[in-house]
């Protein structure tokens, strides 16, 4: 089993290895001696999947549980959901000594830690990420939050977990293009600053799951440790978001999250090169990488559509948006530009 530790304004272990989902009741007691509540918050589709081991692991222990399930997918993620999940934690009576256990990919994630944030001024919430964007980024770092008809992500709270516990015998049953739009955030650790990443993906994913998920988890623990609340070095976890999200919402969300970060990595890469700001080899060296973990790399819209919708993005700040740029394989650093020079800078990443 692979231990990273987050020193943030809570201190817990993320843990990551198969079987974890049955084993979690014992290392739980640690942190929740028995008797308390527990309030399992999953989505349908992992309910039926993985639900019952992880019940089973929480009454041996002598936990109280019961369950909020809501329908999957990024259309649950709303007010309304969050208005139900306080409902049931009230009507069950959950205290500040009991806790939430998230069970999920990073819609259950960030809507249970908000609801736990949110609920009695907040309650102690568990991770347990079951897709593979959670296990390496979403149940990492505090953020969470629901999303509102005019834009994703836009309520929300920081509020660390207690603990997470990845079990990689989920990712068994997640359907491939979900498992692809992990690989983007997980190829994007190795862009940001750690090369040794890179050269582990050049093997197959399945040879070194634990070790790959392992060092993603300590990358964002390293940004999560030195900017909790995302003024400064934590943006570098936004590497190919803001012209992904802006591919995304042209899309009108027919493109996936993972693929438009993808897709947005190659397009800042060639735009940081074509500015003087990055060495010549990124962009082949990137395409390469997403290509083998199947994932899309040209750019189908224009510049001048991608810088609308990115400066309507709540990244931006006054004049001027924050870009994450590669200048060399396996580094980055952010780069501000003037809101009016945008599409500009798009332009040469679209070459
Ligand atoms: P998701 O939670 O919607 O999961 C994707 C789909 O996979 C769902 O249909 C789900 O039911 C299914 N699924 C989950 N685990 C499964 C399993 N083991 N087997 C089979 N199916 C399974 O999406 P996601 O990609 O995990 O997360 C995306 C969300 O994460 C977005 O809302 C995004 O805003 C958020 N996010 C948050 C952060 C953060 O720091 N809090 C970071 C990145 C993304
Ligand atoms: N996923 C971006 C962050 O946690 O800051």
């Amino acid at each position: 089993m692979k231990t990273v530790t987050v020193k943030a304004s809570k201190i817990y272990d993320v843990q990551i290895a198969g079987g974890l989902l049955s084993a979690a009741g014992e290392s739980l007691t640690k942190l929740f001696p028995a008797p308390r509540k527990v309030m399992l918050i999953t989505d349908d589709t992992v309910r039926a999947l993985w639900g019952d081991r992880l019940i089973a692991t929480l009454k041996d222990v002598g936990y109280t549980v019961s369950e909020f399930v809501f329908p999957h997918g990024e259309s649950s993620k709303t007010a309304a959901t969050i208005v139900s999940m306080w409902e049931a934690l009230a009507k069950e009576n959950l205290t500040r000594t009991d806790f939430v256990a998230a069970l999920g990919g990073g819609v259950v994630g960030d809507m249970a830690g908000f609801a736990a944030a949110t609920y009695l001024r907040g309650i102690p919430f568990v991770q347990f990420p079951t897709t593979l964007l959670a296990m390496v980024d979403s149940s990492v770092g505090g953020k969470t939050g629901a999303d509102l008809a005019v834009g994703k992500n836009l309520i929300g709270a920081f509020h660390q977990p207690s603990a997470v516990f990845c079990d990689t015998d989920t990712l068994s049953t997640l359907p491939d293009n979900i498992f692809a739009d992990g690989c983007a955030e997980v190829i994007k650790y190795g862009y940001i600053n750690d090369p040794e990443l890179l050269e582990l993906l050049k093997k197959p994913f399945a040879d070194a799951p634990d070790e790959i998920i392992a060092r993603c988890v300590s990358d964002k623990r390293d940004l999560v440790e030195a900017d909790e609340r995302d003024t400064g070095a934590r943006q570098l976890l936004n590497l190919g978001h803001t012209a992904g999200h802006a591919v995304e919402a042209l899309s009108d969300f027919t493109i996936s999250h993972g693929c438009a970060v993808a897709i947005g990595m190659v397009l800042m890469a060639k735009a940081a090169v074509t500015a003087g700001l990055c060495e010549a080899d990124v962009p082949a060296h990137i395409e390469a990488m997403l290509k083998a973990y199947h994932l899309p790399t040209k750019c189908p819209y224009g510049a001048a559509e991608l810088a609308q919708v990115a400066l309507s993005d709540k990244k931006r700040k006054g004049g001027s948006i924050t870009l994450v740029l590669p200048d060399r394989v396996g580094n980055s650093r952010l780069h501000p530009v003037p809101a009016d020079s945008l599409t500009e800078f798009f332009e040469g990443g679209l070459k």
